[in-house]
């Protein structure tokens, strides 16, 4: 193989190559991203790999959400949802799978961290069946029972809750 491949091969796989090249961006979520939002989660969410959440939910909650987007089209997104005074959860977080390994994850974590740091709340936290990817990004596996009571809400709408095989995972803002 040559230098030159080499090199394109080590760019294309970066996500660096994806921000300055392909001019991937993180925003706020608006109206208009509601749709390719919702196909995201029910995407995964069918295999069972994340909560469904419909329509309505992610219209009620929209405040909540990122995405990232290349070209002027969505292929992540991701919600924080403040719990408490000291305590953020990172949640629906989705990369369409033509679009993963690319740093988009990454950049939608990092966004969603600098906006629990914004809001001044000081840990942040996921349930998930992707511990490894969240520990690669400064997040350590914790016990489910050490979150408080107020996160389960979500557990009341999951097939799963008495089978549950997330884990939690936070990080402590600095
Ligand atoms: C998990 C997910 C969000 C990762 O997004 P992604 O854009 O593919 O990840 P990135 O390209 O940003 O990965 C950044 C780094 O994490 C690593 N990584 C990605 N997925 C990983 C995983 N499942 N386990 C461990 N490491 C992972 C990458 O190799 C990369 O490492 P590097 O910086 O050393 O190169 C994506 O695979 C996804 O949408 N999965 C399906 C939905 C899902 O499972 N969501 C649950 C999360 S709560």
């Amino acid at each position: 193989m040559t230098d030159e491949l080499r090199l394109g091969m080590f760019l294309l796989q970066n996500h660096i190559f994806w921000v300055i090249f392909c001019g991937m961006k993180t925003q706020n979520a608006t109206v208009n991203d509601v749709e390719t939002i919702y196909s995201l989660i029910s995407h995964y969410a069918q295999f069972d790999k994340m909560l469904f959440r419909s329509k309505a939910y992610i219209f009620d909650n929209l405040q909540m959400f990122s995405v990232a987007e290349i070209d002027g089209k969505v292929v992540g997104c991701c919600a924080l949802q403040v719990i408490w005074a000291d305590l953020a959860e990172i949640k629906s977080l989705a990369v369409a799978d033509e679009y993963q390994n690319k740093g988009i994850g990454k950049a939608l974590v990092e966004k969603a961290v600098e906006q629990a740091k914004n809001l001044g709340v000081k840990k942040v936290f996921a349930l998930t069946l992707e511990p490894a990817f969240f520990e690669k990004h400064g997040f350590a596996i914790v016990n489910k029972k050490t979150l408080p009571m107020k996160v389960w809400s979500d557990c009341a709408k999951c097939t799963k809750q008495d089978n549950c095989d997330e884990t939690a995972v936070e990080k402590t803002l600095v």
